[in-house]
Protein backbone atom coordinates (compact mmCIF):
# COMPACT_ATOMS: atom_id res chain seq x y z
CA UNK A 1 0.00 0.00 0.00
CA UNK A 2 1.37 3.80 -1.08
CA UNK A 3 1.90 5.69 2.23
CA UNK A 4 -0.40 8.32 1.15
CA UNK A 5 -3.27 5.61 0.96
CA UNK A 6 -2.08 3.84 4.01
CA UNK A 7 -3.33 7.06 5.81
CA UNK A 8 -6.46 7.19 4.52
CA UNK A 9 -7.18 3.36 5.31
CA UNK A 10 -10.64 2.80 6.70
CA UNK A 11 -12.13 -0.10 8.88
CA UNK A 12 -15.01 -1.64 7.25
CA UNK A 13 -18.17 -0.78 9.41
CA UNK A 14 -19.49 -4.17 8.77
CA UNK A 15 -16.52 -5.44 10.36
CA UNK A 16 -16.75 -3.15 13.24
CA UNK A 17 -20.19 -4.46 14.04
CA UNK A 18 -19.24 -7.74 14.15
CA UNK A 19 -16.56 -7.19 16.33
CA UNK A 20 -19.05 -5.37 18.80
CA UNK A 21 -21.61 -8.15 18.62
CA UNK A 22 -19.27 -10.59 19.82
CA UNK A 23 -17.68 -7.93 22.03
CA UNK A 24 -16.92 -9.80 25.62
CA UNK A 25 -18.18 -6.64 27.62
CA UNK A 26 -21.39 -7.39 28.72
CA UNK A 27 -24.37 -5.63 28.04
CA UNK A 28 -26.24 -4.50 31.09
CA UNK A 29 -27.34 -0.83 30.00
CA UNK A 30 -30.79 -0.09 29.35
CA UNK A 31 -31.93 3.37 27.72
CA UNK A 32 -33.11 5.23 31.31
CA UNK A 33 -29.16 3.69 32.45
CA UNK A 34 -27.77 5.97 29.77
CA UNK A 35 -29.82 9.29 30.05
CA UNK A 36 -28.62 8.86 33.73
CA UNK A 37 -25.38 8.19 32.49
CA UNK A 38 -25.50 10.90 30.37
CA UNK A 39 -26.76 13.58 33.52
CA UNK A 40 -23.98 11.81 35.17
CA UNK A 41 -21.81 13.29 33.10
CA UNK A 42 -22.91 16.81 32.38
CA UNK A 43 -23.99 18.01 35.55
CA UNK A 44 -20.76 19.46 37.68
CA UNK A 45 -18.49 21.93 37.78
CA UNK A 46 -20.37 23.98 34.90
CA UNK A 47 -23.45 24.50 36.87
CA UNK A 48 -22.13 24.41 40.54
CA UNK A 49 -18.80 26.29 39.94
CA UNK A 50 -18.60 28.28 36.81
CA UNK A 51 -21.78 29.44 36.39
CA UNK A 52 -20.73 32.65 38.76
CA UNK A 53 -17.88 33.28 36.29
CA UNK A 54 -20.89 33.34 33.34
CA UNK A 55 -22.85 35.92 34.84
CA UNK A 56 -20.25 38.45 35.11
CA UNK A 57 -20.30 37.97 31.21
CA UNK A 58 -23.52 37.94 30.24
CA UNK A 59 -25.00 39.55 33.60
CA UNK A 60 -28.47 38.74 33.66
CA UNK A 61 -28.64 37.36 30.28
CA UNK A 62 -26.90 34.37 31.85
CA UNK A 63 -29.77 31.91 30.27
CA UNK A 64 -29.29 33.44 27.14
CA UNK A 65 -26.01 31.72 27.10
CA UNK A 66 -26.92 28.54 28.11
CA UNK A 67 -29.44 27.91 25.66
CA UNK A 68 -26.60 29.08 23.04
CA UNK A 69 -24.42 26.45 24.14
CA UNK A 70 -27.26 24.11 24.19
CA UNK A 71 -27.75 24.70 20.72
CA UNK A 72 -24.11 23.83 20.03
CA UNK A 73 -24.18 21.05 21.45
CA UNK A 74 -27.43 19.75 20.21
CA UNK A 75 -26.13 20.07 16.18
CA UNK A 76 -23.42 17.92 17.29
CA UNK A 77 -25.69 15.51 19.69
CA UNK A 78 -27.79 14.64 16.75
CA UNK A 79 -24.73 13.84 14.70
CA UNK A 80 -23.68 11.72 17.83
CA UNK A 81 -26.70 9.69 17.99
CA UNK A 82 -27.17 8.81 13.62
CA UNK A 83 -23.58 7.58 14.57
CA UNK A 84 -24.10 5.46 17.24
CA UNK A 85 -27.67 4.20 16.51
CA UNK A 86 -25.19 3.26 13.27
CA UNK A 87 -21.99 1.69 14.56
CA UNK A 88 -22.78 0.61 18.50
CA UNK A 89 -19.62 -0.31 19.01
CA UNK A 90 -17.18 1.42 22.18
CA UNK A 91 -14.74 4.44 21.51
CA UNK A 92 -16.99 6.85 20.78
CA UNK A 93 -16.08 9.62 18.09
CA UNK A 94 -12.46 7.85 17.65
CA UNK A 95 -14.33 5.14 15.80
CA UNK A 96 -16.95 6.57 13.92
CA UNK A 97 -14.20 8.22 12.06
CA UNK A 98 -12.39 5.14 11.91
CA UNK A 99 -15.07 4.38 9.41
CA UNK A 100 -15.61 7.16 7.41
CA UNK A 101 -12.81 9.75 7.44
CA UNK A 102 -9.43 6.66 7.73
CA UNK A 103 -7.10 5.97 10.36
CA UNK A 104 -5.19 8.95 10.63
CA UNK A 105 -8.15 11.30 11.35
CA UNK A 106 -9.35 8.78 13.72
CA UNK A 107 -6.44 8.54 15.82
CA UNK A 108 -6.27 12.63 16.21
CA UNK A 109 -9.38 12.44 16.94
CA UNK A 110 -8.82 9.90 19.56
CA UNK A 111 -5.99 11.64 20.89
CA UNK A 112 -7.84 14.91 21.29
CA UNK A 113 -10.32 13.33 23.21
CA UNK A 114 -7.90 11.92 25.63
CA UNK A 115 -7.72 15.92 26.65
CA UNK A 116 -11.47 15.44 26.69
CA UNK A 117 -12.20 12.81 29.13
CA UNK A 118 -8.62 12.55 31.23
CA UNK A 119 -7.89 16.60 31.93
CA UNK A 120 -12.00 16.63 32.56
CA UNK A 121 -11.74 14.15 34.89
CA UNK A 122 -8.80 15.60 36.68
CA UNK A 123 -9.78 19.04 36.70
CA UNK A 124 -13.49 18.04 38.34
CA UNK A 125 -11.75 15.72 40.63
CA UNK A 126 -9.74 19.43 41.79
CA UNK A 127 -13.28 21.43 41.72
CA UNK A 128 -14.29 18.17 43.92
CA UNK A 129 -11.50 18.58 46.56
CA UNK A 130 -12.17 22.31 47.23
CA UNK A 131 -16.23 21.63 47.90
CA UNK A 132 -15.11 18.99 49.87
CA UNK A 133 -12.38 20.92 52.47
CA UNK A 134 -15.21 23.33 52.67
CA UNK A 135 -17.09 20.45 53.98
CA UNK A 136 -14.42 19.34 56.04
CA UNK A 137 -13.92 22.95 57.23
CA UNK A 138 -17.88 22.76 58.56
CA UNK A 139 -17.19 20.13 61.08
CA UNK A 140 -13.81 21.90 62.05
CA UNK A 141 -11.88 19.25 60.18
CA UNK A 142 -8.93 20.45 58.36
CA UNK A 143 -5.93 18.70 56.39
CA UNK A 144 -2.33 19.75 56.48
CA UNK A 145 -1.84 22.81 54.11
CA UNK A 146 0.50 21.15 52.20
CA UNK A 147 -2.16 18.16 50.87
CA UNK A 148 -4.52 20.59 50.06
CA UNK A 149 -3.69 21.54 46.72
CA UNK A 150 -1.19 20.90 43.80
CA UNK A 151 2.04 22.55 43.72
CA UNK A 152 1.70 26.53 42.72
CA UNK A 153 -1.98 26.15 42.76
CA UNK A 154 -2.20 28.39 45.28
CA UNK A 155 -0.49 31.66 44.98
CA UNK A 156 1.30 32.72 47.88
CA UNK A 157 0.78 29.43 49.86
CA UNK A 158 3.48 26.47 49.74
CA UNK A 159 1.12 23.20 48.81
CA UNK A 160 2.94 19.99 47.77
CA UNK A 161 -0.17 17.68 46.87
CA UNK A 162 -3.60 17.69 46.12
CA UNK A 163 -4.99 14.61 48.58
CA UNK A 164 -8.79 14.66 48.38
CA UNK A 165 -8.50 15.00 44.30
CA UNK A 166 -6.23 11.96 44.01
CA UNK A 167 -8.11 10.06 46.92
CA UNK A 168 -11.32 10.77 44.91
CA UNK A 169 -9.97 9.45 41.65
CA UNK A 170 -8.57 6.44 43.29
CA UNK A 171 -11.51 5.37 45.05
CA UNK A 172 -13.48 5.88 41.41
CA UNK A 173 -10.98 3.63 39.71
CA UNK A 174 -11.40 0.79 42.31
CA UNK A 175 -15.61 0.96 41.25
CA UNK A 176 -14.92 1.21 37.77
CA UNK A 177 -12.43 -1.67 37.62
CA UNK A 178 -15.37 -4.30 39.35
CA UNK A 179 -17.21 -3.76 36.54
CA UNK A 180 -19.93 -1.90 35.16
CA UNK A 181 -22.92 -3.55 36.80
CA UNK A 182 -21.32 -2.31 40.04
CA UNK A 183 -20.65 0.87 39.15
CA UNK A 184 -24.20 1.33 37.37
CA UNK A 185 -26.27 0.85 40.64
CA UNK A 186 -23.64 3.58 42.31
CA UNK A 187 -23.54 5.90 39.40
CA UNK A 188 -27.74 6.10 39.29
CA UNK A 189 -28.28 6.48 42.95
CA UNK A 190 -25.77 9.19 43.13
CA UNK A 191 -27.28 10.99 39.96
CA UNK A 192 -30.85 10.97 41.26
CA UNK A 193 -29.60 12.58 44.14
CA UNK A 194 -27.73 15.50 42.39
CA UNK A 195 -30.89 15.91 40.20
CA UNK A 196 -33.54 16.15 43.35
CA UNK A 197 -30.62 19.02 44.63
CA UNK A 198 -31.04 20.83 41.43
CA UNK A 199 -35.12 21.14 41.54
CA UNK A 200 -34.59 21.49 44.91
CA UNK A 201 -32.62 24.50 44.41
CA UNK A 202 -35.75 25.39 41.66
CA UNK A 203 -38.28 24.77 43.82
CA UNK A 204 -37.33 27.20 46.58
CA UNK A 205 -35.13 29.77 44.93
CA UNK A 206 -38.23 30.80 42.34
CA UNK A 207 -40.10 32.43 45.36
CA UNK A 208 -36.95 34.85 46.14
CA UNK A 209 -36.36 36.49 42.47
CA UNK A 210 -36.64 40.08 42.19
CA UNK A 211 -37.81 41.00 38.82
CA UNK A 212 -35.47 44.23 39.45
CA UNK A 213 -32.19 42.30 39.09
CA UNK A 214 -33.09 41.22 35.51
CA UNK A 215 -32.57 44.87 34.38
CA UNK A 216 -30.62 46.09 32.36
CA UNK A 217 -31.00 42.73 30.56
CA UNK A 218 -27.60 42.42 28.54
CA UNK A 219 -25.34 44.99 30.07
CA UNK A 220 -22.11 43.96 27.95
CA UNK A 221 -24.42 42.90 24.41
CA UNK A 222 -23.87 39.87 22.20
CA UNK A 223 -20.14 39.65 22.96
CA UNK A 224 -21.13 39.43 26.74
CA UNK A 225 -23.36 36.44 26.34
CA UNK A 226 -20.94 34.93 23.74
CA UNK A 227 -18.27 34.72 25.80
CA UNK A 228 -20.56 33.49 29.14
CA UNK A 229 -21.69 30.70 26.28
CA UNK A 230 -18.16 29.64 25.89
CA UNK A 231 -17.76 28.95 29.46
CA UNK A 232 -20.93 27.48 29.93
CA UNK A 233 -20.10 25.18 26.79
CA UNK A 234 -18.20 23.02 29.81
CA UNK A 235 -21.37 22.63 32.08
CA UNK A 236 -22.81 20.76 28.52
CA UNK A 237 -19.69 18.22 28.18
CA UNK A 238 -20.18 14.43 28.82
CA UNK A 239 -23.74 13.68 26.86
CA UNK A 240 -20.74 12.09 24.02
CA UNK A 241 -19.38 10.00 27.13
CA UNK A 242 -22.65 8.04 26.64
CA UNK A 243 -21.53 6.57 23.74
CA UNK A 244 -18.66 5.30 25.10
CA UNK A 245 -21.28 2.87 26.83
CA UNK A 246 -21.83 0.87 23.07
CA UNK A 247 -20.69 -2.40 23.57
CA UNK A 248 -22.61 -2.73 26.91
CA UNK A 249 -25.77 -1.62 25.93
CA UNK A 250 -29.17 -3.38 25.31
CA UNK A 251 -30.53 -2.79 21.52
CA UNK A 252 -27.79 0.02 21.06
CA UNK A 253 -29.34 1.47 17.88
CA UNK A 254 -32.32 2.39 20.23
CA UNK A 255 -30.80 3.24 23.25
CA UNK A 256 -28.14 5.15 22.28
CA UNK A 257 -29.73 8.00 21.11
CA UNK A 258 -32.29 8.03 23.89
CA UNK A 259 -29.53 8.34 25.81
CA UNK A 260 -28.04 11.22 24.55
CA UNK A 261 -30.44 13.47 23.24
CA UNK A 262 -32.25 12.71 26.45
CA UNK A 263 -29.69 13.14 28.95
CA UNK A 264 -28.71 16.78 26.72
CA UNK A 265 -32.78 17.78 26.49
CA UNK A 266 -33.07 17.44 30.76
CA UNK A 267 -30.14 18.95 31.59
CA UNK A 268 -31.01 22.22 28.99
CA UNK A 269 -33.66 22.60 30.93
CA UNK A 270 -32.91 22.40 34.34
CA UNK A 271 -29.42 24.71 33.26
CA UNK A 272 -31.95 27.32 31.44
CA UNK A 273 -34.31 27.66 34.79
CA UNK A 274 -31.48 27.17 37.58
CA UNK A 275 -29.26 30.09 35.86
CA UNK A 276 -32.63 32.31 35.57
CA UNK A 277 -33.07 32.34 39.08
CA UNK A 278 -29.42 32.74 39.78
CA UNK A 279 -29.67 35.95 38.96
CA UNK A 280 -32.98 36.69 38.99
CA UNK A 281 -31.95 36.24 43.16
CA UNK A 282 -28.61 37.87 43.06
CA UNK A 283 -27.56 41.00 41.35
CA UNK A 284 -24.91 39.15 39.23
CA UNK A 285 -21.77 41.99 40.18
CA UNK A 286 -22.10 39.65 43.69
CA UNK A 287 -20.73 36.71 41.58
CA UNK A 288 -17.45 38.11 41.99
CA UNK A 289 -14.82 35.52 43.47
CA UNK A 290 -17.59 32.83 44.34
CA UNK A 291 -16.96 29.91 43.93
CA UNK A 292 -19.81 28.12 44.61
CA UNK A 293 -22.44 30.67 43.15
CA UNK A 294 -25.74 28.07 43.65
CA UNK A 295 -25.17 28.09 47.22
CA UNK A 296 -24.64 31.78 47.53
CA UNK A 297 -28.10 33.00 45.79
CA UNK A 298 -29.79 31.00 48.65
CA UNK A 299 -28.50 32.39 51.41
CA UNK A 300 -29.06 35.50 49.61
CA UNK A 301 -32.46 34.36 49.56
CA UNK A 302 -31.93 33.60 53.24
CA UNK A 303 -32.02 29.55 53.09
CA UNK A 304 -28.97 28.68 54.86
CA UNK A 305 -30.30 25.15 55.22
CA UNK A 306 -30.99 24.21 51.19
CA UNK A 307 -27.60 26.22 50.73
CA UNK A 308 -25.83 23.18 52.97
CA UNK A 309 -28.06 20.17 51.03
CA UNK A 310 -27.43 21.83 48.21
CA UNK A 311 -23.76 21.90 49.07
CA UNK A 312 -23.61 18.24 49.72
CA UNK A 313 -25.27 17.52 45.96
CA UNK A 314 -22.50 19.32 44.40
CA UNK A 315 -19.90 17.00 45.54
CA UNK A 316 -22.41 14.42 44.93
CA UNK A 317 -22.70 15.63 41.15
CA UNK A 318 -19.34 15.89 40.78
CA UNK A 319 -18.36 12.19 41.91
CA UNK A 320 -20.78 11.33 38.85
CA UNK A 321 -18.79 13.50 36.54
CA UNK A 322 -15.39 12.22 37.03
CA UNK A 323 -16.79 9.04 37.34
CA UNK A 324 -18.22 8.91 33.95
CA UNK A 325 -15.27 10.86 32.26
CA UNK A 326 -12.98 8.30 34.07
CA UNK A 327 -14.95 5.39 32.55
CA UNK A 328 -15.04 7.56 29.08
CA UNK A 329 -11.31 7.49 28.79
CA UNK A 330 -11.16 3.96 29.82
CA UNK A 331 -13.12 2.91 27.34
CA UNK A 332 -11.48 5.17 24.07
CA UNK A 333 -7.82 3.76 25.15
CA UNK A 334 -10.07 0.47 25.15
CA UNK A 335 -11.22 0.92 21.28
CA UNK A 336 -7.37 2.29 20.51
CA UNK A 337 -5.45 -0.55 21.68
CA UNK A 338 -8.03 -3.05 19.99
CA UNK A 339 -7.47 -1.68 16.90
CA UNK A 340 -3.23 -2.43 17.46
CA UNK A 341 -3.11 1.76 17.67
CA UNK A 342 -1.74 1.37 21.09
CA UNK A 343 -0.51 -1.40 23.00
CA UNK A 344 -2.63 -4.66 24.16
CA UNK A 345 -2.73 -3.76 27.71
CA UNK A 346 -5.41 -1.06 27.21
CA UNK A 347 -7.57 -4.23 25.49
CA UNK A 348 -7.05 -6.58 28.03
CA UNK A 349 -10.28 -8.14 29.78
CA UNK A 350 -10.63 -9.59 32.74
CA UNK A 351 -12.62 -13.26 31.98
CA UNK A 352 -14.12 -12.45 35.85
CA UNK A 353 -15.58 -8.90 35.88
CA UNK A 354 -15.58 -8.73 31.62
CA UNK A 355 -13.66 -5.39 32.37
CA UNK A 356 -10.64 -4.13 31.00
CA UNK A 357 -9.34 -4.05 34.54
CA UNK A 358 -5.68 -3.42 33.83
CA UNK A 359 -6.55 -0.67 31.77
CA UNK A 360 -9.04 0.96 34.46
CA UNK A 361 -5.59 0.81 37.19
CA UNK A 362 -3.36 2.04 34.75
CA UNK A 363 -5.56 5.02 33.46
CA UNK A 364 -7.30 5.82 36.90
CA UNK A 365 -3.73 6.45 38.29
CA UNK A 366 -2.22 8.78 36.09
CA UNK A 367 -5.20 10.35 36.53
CA UNK A 368 -5.53 10.51 40.19
CA UNK A 369 -1.73 11.67 39.89
CA UNK A 370 -2.48 14.19 37.49
CA UNK A 371 -4.92 15.85 39.72
CA UNK A 372 -2.80 15.40 42.72
CA UNK A 373 0.22 17.23 41.16
CA UNK A 374 -0.81 19.52 38.47
CA UNK A 375 -2.57 22.61 39.01
CA UNK A 376 -5.17 22.06 36.05
CA UNK A 377 -7.58 25.30 36.47
CA UNK A 378 -5.40 26.73 33.42
CA UNK A 379 -6.15 23.89 31.60
CA UNK A 380 -9.52 23.90 30.97
CA UNK A 381 -9.50 25.40 28.00
CA UNK A 382 -7.79 22.89 26.39
CA UNK A 383 -10.57 20.37 27.32
CA UNK A 384 -13.29 22.48 25.48
CA UNK A 385 -11.05 22.92 22.08
CA UNK A 386 -10.28 19.03 22.13
CA UNK A 387 -14.09 18.61 22.57
CA UNK A 388 -15.38 21.35 19.80
CA UNK A 389 -12.38 19.98 17.45
CA UNK A 390 -13.92 16.56 17.63
CA UNK A 391 -17.97 17.79 17.44
CA UNK A 392 -16.75 19.35 14.60
CA UNK A 393 -15.49 16.64 12.67
CA UNK A 394 -18.01 14.20 13.77
CA UNK A 395 -20.15 16.53 12.00
CA UNK A 396 -18.11 16.50 8.51
CA UNK A 397 -18.52 12.41 9.00
CA UNK A 398 -22.10 12.27 9.01
CA UNK A 399 -22.24 14.47 5.54
CA UNK A 400 -19.45 12.26 4.21
CA UNK A 401 -21.24 8.24 5.81
CA UNK A 402 -24.54 9.69 3.87
CA UNK A 403 -22.89 9.55 0.40
CA UNK A 404 -20.28 6.62 0.64
CA UNK A 405 -22.84 4.12 2.51
CA UNK A 406 -26.04 4.98 2.30
CA UNK A 407 -28.00 2.39 2.24
CA UNK A 408 -26.59 1.31 5.55
CA UNK A 409 -29.14 0.79 8.28
CA UNK A 410 -29.43 4.09 10.91
CA UNK A 411 -32.52 3.48 13.45
CA UNK A 412 -31.82 7.11 14.25
CA UNK A 413 -31.09 10.26 11.36
CA UNK A 414 -30.14 13.40 11.94
CA UNK A 415 -32.41 16.02 9.89
CA UNK A 416 -31.75 18.36 6.86
CA UNK A 417 -28.72 16.86 5.78
CA UNK A 418 -26.41 18.38 5.29
CA UNK A 419 -27.86 21.72 6.29
CA UNK A 420 -27.37 20.90 9.87
CA UNK A 421 -24.34 19.35 10.30
CA UNK A 422 -22.53 22.51 8.16
CA UNK A 423 -23.94 24.60 10.96
CA UNK A 424 -23.06 22.52 13.70
CA UNK A 425 -19.42 22.91 12.16
CA UNK A 426 -19.68 26.66 11.81
CA UNK A 427 -20.92 26.42 15.30
CA UNK A 428 -17.94 24.60 17.16
CA UNK A 429 -15.65 26.88 14.70
CA UNK A 430 -17.02 30.19 16.18
CA UNK A 431 -16.72 29.12 20.07
CA UNK A 432 -13.32 27.71 18.91
CA UNK A 433 -12.28 31.21 17.52
CA UNK A 434 -13.28 32.46 21.34
CA UNK A 435 -10.66 30.56 22.84
CA UNK A 436 -7.60 31.60 23.93
CA UNK A 437 -4.04 31.98 21.75
CA UNK A 438 -2.00 29.82 24.54
CA UNK A 439 -5.07 27.30 24.28
CA UNK A 440 -4.56 26.79 20.28
CA UNK A 441 -0.39 26.15 20.81
CA UNK A 442 -0.92 23.71 23.70
CA UNK A 443 -3.43 22.23 21.38
CA UNK A 444 -1.22 22.19 18.36
CA UNK A 445 1.64 20.78 20.66
CA UNK A 446 -0.72 18.12 21.71
CA UNK A 447 -1.30 17.14 18.78
CA UNK A 448 2.14 17.00 17.61
CA UNK A 449 3.12 14.31 20.12
CA UNK A 450 0.03 12.33 18.95
CA UNK A 451 1.04 12.20 15.85
CA UNK A 452 4.69 11.19 16.67
CA UNK A 453 3.56 8.37 18.44
CA UNK A 454 1.25 7.56 15.79
CA UNK A 455 4.18 7.48 12.93
CA UNK A 456 6.54 5.41 15.58
CA UNK A 457 4.06 2.84 16.78
CA UNK A 458 0.55 2.91 15.46
CA UNK A 459 0.79 2.99 11.95
CA UNK A 460 2.66 -0.21 11.57
CA UNK A 461 1.23 -2.18 14.48
CA UNK A 462 -2.52 -1.30 13.20
CA UNK A 463 -4.75 -4.46 12.74
CA UNK A 464 -5.38 -2.74 8.87
CA UNK A 465 -1.63 -3.05 8.49
CA UNK A 466 -1.57 -6.96 8.38
N1 LIG B 1 -20.11 19.04 32.19
C1 LIG B 1 -19.19 18.65 33.19
C2 LIG B 1 -19.19 19.59 34.34
O1 LIG B 1 -19.81 20.63 34.25
C3 LIG B 1 -17.83 18.48 32.64
O2 LIG B 1 -18.58 19.29 35.33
Amino acid sequence: MKKSMSLLRKKDVSVMLDAGSHSKLARHLSGIDLVLLGIGAIIGTGIFVLTGTGALYAGPALPVSFIISAIVCALAALCYAEFSSMIPVSGSVYTYTYATLGELIAWIIGWDLLLEYGLAASAVATGWSGYFQSLLAGFGLELPKILTAAPGAVPGETTYFNLPAFAVLMVITLLLSRGIKETKRINNIMVLVKVAVVILFIVVGIWYVEPGNYQPFAPFGVSGILQASAIAFFAYLGFDAVTSAAEEVKDPGRNLPIGILGSLAIVTVLYVIVSAIMVGIVPFKQFEGVDSPVSLALKVAGQDWVAGFVDLGAIVGMTTVILVMTYGLIRLLFAMSRDGLLPAVFSDVDEKTHTPVKATWILGTIAALLAGFVPLGTLAELINIGTLAAFALISVAIIILRKTQPDMKRVFKVPFVPVLPILSVLACFLLMTNLAGFTWIAFFIWTGIGLLIYFGYGRRRSNLHQ
